[in-house]
């Protein structure tokens, strides 16, 4: 994704990710190509931010037009925002601020969340016990979410609006029954995952960042445990298949990539950022060509 400069003038519009690790985040990639090939003049890059707070202070005179929020923003840069839309508030955490270039008011967004549910929901279409024709596939499920920070907010919100029946999973449980008493749900240890009691048609969704590179040897939860579940959603896109998704897959159980995830919310940032309709098979093209 290397920028071409000798394009860069005045009009030209500046985003960026920012997160904490940063470089492993493809979007930078993707926006790039995507700008380029619909004629959009703007450029995408990568911010390695500490401190999301000072960053904005800092930064606050650099023109940026928006940005994309990652691991582990999400949550503190809610107060970041003059303006949080009503549904990112109710989750706690956001993903995506747009910068009003009239005043540089800052405006946050939850995408996370409409991504990672329709693409789960996709996934169950095709998955034996796929539920009710009419509602969501996800109604009466007991959706098994580990992690509670910002992305595990938004998934959990989104399950629970969808009709599932929520447990947090965490490493630290305090936190695991703070989010469950926010949404409307059950919590357990993370240590604990692996002893409830199965049921039928359970769906499991990593929301750490367990398993990711470079650190592609770690899972979340044992592989004797995954064969319960109906469906396994990771996520995690670098790399695309997880040691949990080869597992799950292993047991015979249907799995969703957490690439899906990122594509899902990737049109809806786009849309946000230039006004544009997204190309949407044109997100799945480059992804798949640099996963
Ligand atoms: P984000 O807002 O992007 O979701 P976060 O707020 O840093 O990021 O949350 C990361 C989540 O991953 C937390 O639930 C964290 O567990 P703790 O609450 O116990 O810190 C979980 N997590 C990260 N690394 C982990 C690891 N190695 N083992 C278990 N849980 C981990």
């Amino acid at each position: 994704h290397l920028y071409n400069f000798r394009q860069i003038g005045p009009d030209t519009k500046v985003f960026g990710v920012i997160s904490k690790p940063v470089s492993h985040s493809k979007s930078p990639k993707l926006y790039n190509e995507v700008f380029n090939s619909v004629s959009f003049n703007g450029v995408y890059a990568h911010l390695l931010v500490d401190d999301i707070a000072k960053f904005f202070q800092t930064y606050s005179c650099m023109d940026f037009a928006g940005f994309s929020v990652g691991i582990p923003h999400k949550e503190a840069a809610v107060k970041c925002c003059h303006e949080v839309d009503p549904v990112a508030k109710s989750i706690g955490a956001i993903n995506c601020i747009i910068r009003r270039p009239t005043d540089g008011k800052l405006y946050g967004f939850n995408t996370d969340y409409v991504g990672a549910i329709s693409a789960i929901e996709e996934g169950l279409k095709g998955s034996p016990n796929a539920g009710s024709v009419t509602g969501s596939p996800l109604a009466g499920r007991l959706f098994v979410v580990i992690g509670a920070g910002g992305a595990s907010k938004a998934l959990a919100y989104g399950a629970k609006q969808k009709g599932a029946r929520i447990l947090i999973a965490n490493r630290t449980y305090d936190r695991a029954r703070e989010l469950a008493d926010t949404v409307g749900g059950d919590a357990v240890s993370l240590a604990d995952l692996c002893n409830i009691p199965p049921e039928d048609g359970m769906i499991l969704a990593n929301t750490t960042s367990i398993g990711m590179q470079p650190n592609v040897g770690d899972t979340p939860l044992s592989k004797h445990a995954l064969k319960y579940y109906s469906l396994v959603f990771d996520a995690i896109y670098t790399p695309k298949m997880t040691r949990l998704l080869r597992e799950a897959e292993e047991c015979g159980v249907t799995i969703v990539s957490g690439l899906e995830m990122f594509i899902g919310q990737a049109y809806e940032q786009f849309e946000k950022f230039t006004g544009l309709p997204a190309p949407k098979e044109l997100f799945r093209k480059v992804m798949e060509n640099h996963s």
